[in-house]
Formats: C-alpha cells, structure tokens, sequence
C-alpha cells in the first residue's frame, strides 16, 4: 500500500510535473479510499478504472491529465468536481447514493455516476483543473500537541498558515479538546475532539493565547459563504458522513472568529510575515497536506523562507514551524522552534486528524 493509497489519493507527494501512470494513480487513489473507510469512492474508482482507456466521458476527462503529478490527486479532483454537482442537487440519481445528501450506496451506484458524467462532461471538464480544497479541521487535533508546545514559551502567538484554504484550521484554539480528564479550548465549541489520543496525550491544560492568525492560500475559500460551504463539501468523501457534521461545525465557529486567508503563494507570503520579527510573541508558521502542491521549487523556497527567519530569532522573539505532512507511516507532526533550532518529530496521524498517535 502506497502513502497515498493509505492517504485517500489527496496526500502523497511527488515532484509536480513528472508524469504517473494513470491506472496506478486512480488504483492508488482506489485502494486509499477503501482504507479509510469510503467504499462508495473505492467502487466509483472501480467504474472509473475500467472506463479510463475506452472511449467515452471518463476517459475524455481524465486523459488529458493524465501527466498531472501524482500529488494533485486526479482522483478526488474528478470525484470532488462530481460531488458538487450532487451537492447542488443537479443529479437526483446519483445523490440517491450519496450519503452526504441522505442517500444510501445501492446496486446502481456506478451506473448513476456514470450518466451523471457524460451529462455534465463540459462543466467537470472545467472543474477537474481546480485544485483540491480539503480544509480537515480534524488537523486542528493533530496540530494542536504541537502549537502548545509553542504556547508553553509562555508568550502570546501569532499563528501564519501556508496554505490554508478557509482557513478552519487557524481556528484550532476555538474548538474543545478531551483526553484522559484534561482538556484544551472552548468548553461550549460546536467542534469537539474527545480521546482523539491512542496512547499518552500532549498535555492539554495550558493556557494559550493568539494575538494574530492570517493565512494565505492560492485559491482561499470563504467558508462563510454557501459557494464556500459548498466547495469545502465537495471535496469530502460523501459517505465519510461524521467529517460535515465537523466541517459544519468548523463553519459555524468561521462565521464568529475572523481568521483572514490572503489570496497568495505560500513561498513569497511566508518570507514576508517572517520579515518583521515581533518581540514579546511567539511566531508560528504552520502548514498542513501542503506541500505536495507546491512542487519542489516553491517547497524548498518555503523551507529556505522559514530557516531564514529562524536565524533571526531570539528568546524574546521565538519562531517556530509547525507542519503536518505526509510520512512513512502516516501524517506527521513536527516542530522546530529557533532560536535552538532543533527539529522533532511530535505526532504521528492520519492524515484527516484522529487517531493521533503523540511520540512527543
Ligand atoms: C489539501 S488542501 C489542505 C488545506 C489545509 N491546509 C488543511 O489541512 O485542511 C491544500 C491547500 O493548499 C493550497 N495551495 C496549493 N498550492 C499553493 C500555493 N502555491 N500557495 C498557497 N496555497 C497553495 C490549495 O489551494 C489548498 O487549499
């Protein structure tokens, strides 16, 4: 099983713009979404795979992406790009099969999707280039052991967030969260994280204050919005059910806490909030199911970015990056914190939040 099989398809990443082979991608991306529990997008991948080199819708949308890295998860663009038409209430049919719209996964399932396609061929042919806008506020739990670390420098934080779509996850201190009789965050939040630990739990009961939260992302999403809400749907598996009653959650909390996403590139935005050091704060860039997308140029930009600042920082002014992107045996978390400067391993997760297996 490949990271990205294990990851759902949206998480592995490769160098942007070498070419994979398309079957290995979608039966990746297949077998990925089986794992985590979606067996509606592993029987549609099923479809897709036996479809994809005849001729026809599926393979007139998928061929010409057929060089796409392996990271722009193809799969979950096409499926998202489906989705949103379900969502929109545009294919009864197909909805009929989709929990996320009070349908069960039945017998003509496959059938249902494939007319749902060749109906819609032109629009998902222009909505398959858009990229992937998973915003997982379970990634707000797998962060959090992390950014207290950070918060226990005892300084007031400012948090910057590369890539982070609506930015639900600059949230993270809105939300509740319960391990082993302690607890971290707003006891009446609508987003709730109980024993999301399998083992011991980062130490919860610490206080933590954000003076400063903004993120940037090349395509931000206005979760406030029904166009948002609806986009930020689209792209969750739609009989992974208990993942929108969370985003809906997330969204509610959005609407009360202002977290502005500047439309930008992650590299150049980051150099620039890392410019101004700010005594009395702890600095934290952070960035989660990221880096895949940027490609090697812009990730080693980032890097360089973050490293820069670093050697800028002081005890007074502390910097620390926080990240959670794909591993060997999952997601992880990891923390430098400058002026030491010394990088460590804090969580292992999947790569949609719980179960989070803390090694800090
Ligand atoms: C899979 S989503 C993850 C979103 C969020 N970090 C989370 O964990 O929920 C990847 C995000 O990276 C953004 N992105 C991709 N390339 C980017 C770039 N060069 N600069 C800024 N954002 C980028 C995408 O638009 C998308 O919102």
């Amino acid at each position: 099983m490949t990271t990205a099989g294990r990851a759902g398809g949206d998480q592995r990443a490769r160098p942007r713009g070498r070419p994979a082979d398309l079957d290995r991608v979608l039966e990746g991306q297949r077998d990925g979404c089986r794992e985590i529990g979606s067996e509606l997008y592993a029987r549609l991948l099923d479809r897709i795979l036996e479809r994809v080199h005849d001729p026809g819708p599926v393979r007139d949308l998928l061929a010409p992406h057929a060089a796409d890295s392996f990271g722009s998860a193809l799969a979950l663009r096409f499926l998202g790009a489906v989705h949103r038409v379900v969502l929109e209430g545009r294919a009864p049919e197909l909805g009929s099969h989709y929990p996320s719209v009070g349908g069960t996964p039945g017998p003509g399932l496959e059938d249902a999707f494939e007319a749902t396609v060749a109906e819609h061929v032109a629009e998902l042919a222009v909505r398959i280039a858009d990229g992937v806008q998973t915003n997982e506020v379970g990634r707000s739990a797998s962060l959090l052991g992390a950014l207290l670390e950070v918060a226990s420098l005892g300084l007031p934080l400012r948090v910057f967030e590369a890539g982070a779509s609506a930015g639900l996850n600059l949230r993270w201190d809105y939300y509740r969260y319960e391990a082993g009789g302690t607890a971290f965050g707003d006891p009446a939040s609508p987003v709730r994280f109980v024993d999301s630990w399998t083992s011991s739990a980062p130490r919860l009961d610490q206080p933590c204050l954000v003076v400063e939260r903004r993120g940037c992302d090349r395509s931000p999403i206005d979760a406030t919005t029904e166009d948002g809400r609806l986009t930020l749907r689209s792209y969750v598996w739609p009989d992974l059910v208990e993942r929108f009653t969370r985003l809906d959650a997330a969204i509610e909390v959005a609407r009360r806490v202002p977290a502005p996403v500047d439309a930008a590139d992650a590299p150049g935005w980051v150099a620039e909030r890392l410019a101004r050091p700010a005594p009395g704060t702890s600095t934290v860039v952070m960035h989660s199911i990221v880096q895949q997308y940027l490609g090697r140029e812009a990730r080693q930009a980032m890097i360089d970015a973050i490293v820069a600042a670093g050697a800028a920082a002081s005890p007074d002014a502390p910097l620390a990056w926080v990240r959670m992107e794909p591993g060997h045996d999952g997601a992880e978390v990891r923390c430098t914190i400058w002026p030491a400067g010394e990088e460590r391993l804090l969580a292992i997760s999947g790569y949609h939040g719980p179960p989070i297996r803390w090694v800090g």
